[in-house]
């Protein structure tokens, strides 16, 4: 009897001790624990700033720049750890709305877009907003719609660069002016910036304009037809010629060509692309309008990525849209000729030395 009441005994300290036991090892846990973690609050220690994913809606790829920002913005997005999802259109309307359409159901959480038609893309930013998306407009102003923000360069002293640029080579003569695609507020803009220099020459009749007209979806061939149209109503009497951009310059300048002209009227373009610039440099194109696509990526990146994570974003500017004032950020574009080249495309390494000046005399 004694024994077996010892043998219990034995078992019931065995047990209670083991009990002990793991209930020190278990504080002793939580001890090394707790203490990291009460220094802030645990969300930000572990995970930092939010994941957000930004939805990039293109209109097109067909000019050199596009490629360009479609690259760098991938860039600046990656950089504040954000992820990004870019479609082009290629000029298509449907399919832009498509698009932008796959990528909210893909759930991004904002929509940053390229409009190829400023009307029709006021649909988009509609249903962005149903979806709880803000919409940011690039380069090209959404029209009548509730936008949350536009981030571009100041197209109207694109316009302005241009035409004091040829203005101050050609202050009396007969001009031509070719215009961009009436889907593009940029067009607008550009063209309103070229007019605010011509039209004082204009009025005293020191300037005529011979021939003016817009290039459907800025397709090169569209301007070589209005171009060797102008060449054509104008007997050939024209001289000088400042087009939207580089890619219709170009035109200008190949139809110039077919005509023995070339490098003997003045012509401005935009983007500062790479054949442009080397047209400067054989003084076939004689200026055109540079604006850094990093600074507009980086600027639209960081804009998009802070709304994304619900941050309040403040503008000193704002521009109308028909709608509603848009807060808006607009960078100032630069005006590039011969004597400027090396400081300011060579210099920001948006085009090599050797590239521009490869094949030249
Ligand atoms: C405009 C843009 C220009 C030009 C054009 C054609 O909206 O501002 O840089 O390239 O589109 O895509």
């Amino acid at each position: 009897m004694k024994r077996l009441f010892f043998v219990l005994n034995i078992g019931v300290f065995l047990f209670l001790l083991g009990t002990i036991l793991s209930a020190c090892e278990k504080d002793q846990n939580l001890n090394t624990k707790l203490p990291l973690q009460p220094i802030s609050d645990s969300k930000d220690v572990i995970t930092g700033p939010e994941q957000v994913k930004i939805g990039f809606a293109m209109d097109t790829l067909e000019e050199e720049r596009w490629l360009k920002d479609k690259m760098l913005f991938k860039e600046s997005v990656e950089a504040l750890g954000a992820e990004v999802k870019i479609m082009a259109a290629n000029g298509d309307d449907a399919l832009q709305v498509w698009q932008a359409e796959k990528m909210i159901s893909q759930g991004v959480d904002l929509l940053v877009i390229v409009p190829h038609n400023a009307e029709s893309t006021a649909a988009i930013v509609k249903k962005a907003h149903q979806a709880g998306i803000k919409v940011i407009a690039y380069d090209r102003l959404v029209k009548n719609a509730e936008l949350d923000m536009y981030v571009s360069y100041d197209n109207e002293q694109v316009g302005v660069l241009q035409a004091q640029t040829i203005t101050s080579i050609v202050p009396r003569g007969n001009y031509v002016y070719i215009g961009g695609a009436v889907t593009d507020n940029n067009a607008y803009l550009v063209k309103k910036g070229v007019f605010s220099v011509l039209q004082p020459l204009i009025d005293k009749g020191k300037i005529t304009v011979v021939f003016d007209d817009w290039t459907k979806d800025w397709l090169p061939s569209n301007a070589k037809e209005n171009m060797k149209l102008a060449l054509e109503v104008s007997a050939n009497q024209i001289d000088a010629v400042i087009a939207a951009n580089d890619a219709t310059a170009g035109a200008v300048v190949e139809a110039l060509e077919e005509q023995g002209l070339a490098g003997q009227i003045p012509v401005a373009g935009q983007d500062a692309e790479l054949a442009a610039v080397k047209r400067i440099v054989a003084g076939t194109q004689t200026m055109t309008v540079y604006k850094p696509i990093k600074a507009l990526t980086e600027t639209a990146a960081n804009l998009a990525v802070k709304l994304a994570r619900g941050e309040d974003v403040k503008t000193v500017k704002q521009v109308n849209n028909g709608r509603i004032d848009v807060p808006s950020i607009l960078l100032s574009p630069i005006a590039v000729e011969q004597s400027n080249i090396n400081d300011t495309v060579i210099a920001d390494e948006f085009h090599t030395k050797e590239d521009v000046f490869r094949g030249q005399q």
